[in-house]
């Protein structure tokens, strides 16, 4: 049975077993996926609740700032990116600058190489930039970005949708969910290519992964 949970205004600490909101149904893996994904892990209702409350925590940490300039890492971040700023624009006084990087180090294995290829789709610059990023593992992708983005701004901050619990040694301004430490899919992440459109968090069944 999936946790439900009710408070969004924190990092949502998310139980083995998933969380849901208390007005969804137990959520179902769709019968398509049936023989790849193990359960939902975070529902569609509470990714919306937590991108609402992380929009207003960046707002208070960009008190002032006039414009920000939103660094989208491809293409794991492209829904919550796209989510967030929306929200940015909607709740609060910040106008938003749109730019992207795109950064490789899985292929098509579920365990990050260490080796991070950073490609630059834009050129970045602003006086406020926020990353946004839709997981942290290791830590190793987030720590060559924010090394390349420092000099590009004056005040550099960072948003992940999900964080792992297990990267040491890097500094994460806002962190939308801790998970446990399985590999998970939907809502612009995937495995091999697949799951991205989901609009949920998935468990990808282990016996998939190489
Ligand atoms: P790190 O460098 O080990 O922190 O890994 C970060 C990158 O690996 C992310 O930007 C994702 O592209 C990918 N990644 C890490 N964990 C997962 C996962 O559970 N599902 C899908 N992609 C993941």
């Amino acid at each position: 049975m999936h946790k439900v949970v009710s408070d969004f205004s924190k990092t949502v600490v998310v139980p083995d077993e998933g969380i849901r909101l208390p007005n969804e149904p137990e959520p179902k893996i769709r019968e398509k996926y049936a023989n790849e994904l193990e359960k939902v892990l975070i529902t569609k209702g509470c990714i919306k609740e937590r991108v609402k409350a992380l929009a207003g925590e960046i707002e208070n940490a960009f008190r002032n700032a006039g414009e920000i300039t939103c660094v989208v890492v491809l293409k794991g971040g492209m829904f919550f990116a796209a989510d967030l700023i929306r929200a940015l624009d909607e709740q609060s006084n910040l106008r938003t600058r749109i730019d992207f990087i795109k950064c490789s180090s899985y292929g098509a294995k579920s365990y990050s190489s260490g080796n991070v290829n950073i490609f630059q789709v834009d050129t970045i610059e602003g006086e406020n930039m926020l990353l946004i990023e839709d997981i942290v593992d290791t830590g190793n992708t987030l720590k060559v970005l924010q090394q390349f983005l420092l000099d590009k701004s004056k005040n550099l901050k960072t948003c992940v949708l999900l964080d792992k619990g297990i990267a040491k040694g890097v500094s994460i301004d806002f962190v939308g969910f801790r998970i446990p430490r399985v590999f998970v899919g939907g809502y612009g992440l995937d495995y091999a290519g697949m799951y991205r459109g989901l609009p949920e968090i998935v468990v990808i069944k282990k016996e998939l992964l190489k």
